[in-house]
């Protein structure tokens, strides 16, 4: 069993593959290449807190709220409802700054959410023009909150590196990455985790599957 305590990813076989979960009040970064499902992974995991009684907060800088409602409602997560119960709140926002970005962050947690969900961080690392210190410092930040924090970002097929800013892998507590990959014709989804600070991980990289009811990992561990 893992030392520190552990929040679910809202993925059964991906708990497994990091020790049960994530650990709690960490940072993590899912890097994925397009359409391989990192923002269905962010709203699982609110889905996954808000029936635990847990607040989560989706803040988009990339799609409207009505589309986030709609995308998850297909998955059979009413969010509408659950913004009505204060279990989750959904923002969308097209910042033209970072300081902006900090600012409508921060101002989410007065509603003390246990979990947070920043998709994608892509636009503000670029922003911000690859600023690490600047980046660090909004993470530590989060960290000082009693939240677990899920941020996505954007990772162009063949290129070098796990994300396209080249810091927030490195910044981060923890490295989820999600490939989409052809093989004898065939498309198959990855996922690996690269990092999990504090857990024993297996590093293989798993097949997953996107399905009604949201990813789920078709090669768990034995
Ligand atoms: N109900 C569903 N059943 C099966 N597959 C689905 C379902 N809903 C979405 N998908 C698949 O999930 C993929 C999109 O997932 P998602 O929007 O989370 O990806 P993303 O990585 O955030 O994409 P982007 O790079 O555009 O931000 C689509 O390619 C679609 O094929
Ligand atoms: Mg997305």
């Amino acid at each position: 069993m893992a030392e520190s305590a552990r929040v679910s990813t809202g993925i059964e076989g991906l708990d497994t593959l990091i020790d049960g979960g994530y650990p709690e009040n960490s940072v993590i970064v899912v890097s994925g290449t397009p359409g391989t499902g990192k923002t269905i992974m962010g709203l699982q995991f609110l889905y996954d807190g808000a029936m635990k009684g847990e607040m989560g907060i989706y803040v988009s800088f990339e799609e409207e709220k009505k589309d986030i409602i709609r995308q998850a409602k297909q998955l059979g997560w009413d969010f509408d409802d659950l913004e009505k119960k204060n279990l989750i709140r959904i923002f969308s926002m097209w910042p033209s700054s970072f300081d902006e970005v900090m600012a409508k962050i921060f101002k989410c947690l007065y509603y003390k959410p246990k979990r947070l969900v920043v998709d994608s961080i892509t636009s503000i690392t670029y922003s911000m023009g690859q600023n690490r210190e600047a980046f660090h410092k909004m993470v530590e930040k989060l960290k000082d909150t009693n939240l677990t924090a899920i941020l996505t970002s954007e990772m162009l097929s063949g290129e070098k590196g796990f994300t396209r800013d080249g810091i927030s892998e490195f910044v981060s507590d923890g490295l989820i990455i999600l490939r989409s990959v052809e093989a004898a014709g065939e498309h198959k989804n990855l996922l690996r985790v690269e990092k999990m600070r504090s857990s024993r991980i297996n590093k293989e990289s798993h097949i997953y599957e996107v399905t009604d009811r949201g990813i789920e990992l078709t090669s768990p561990p034995a």
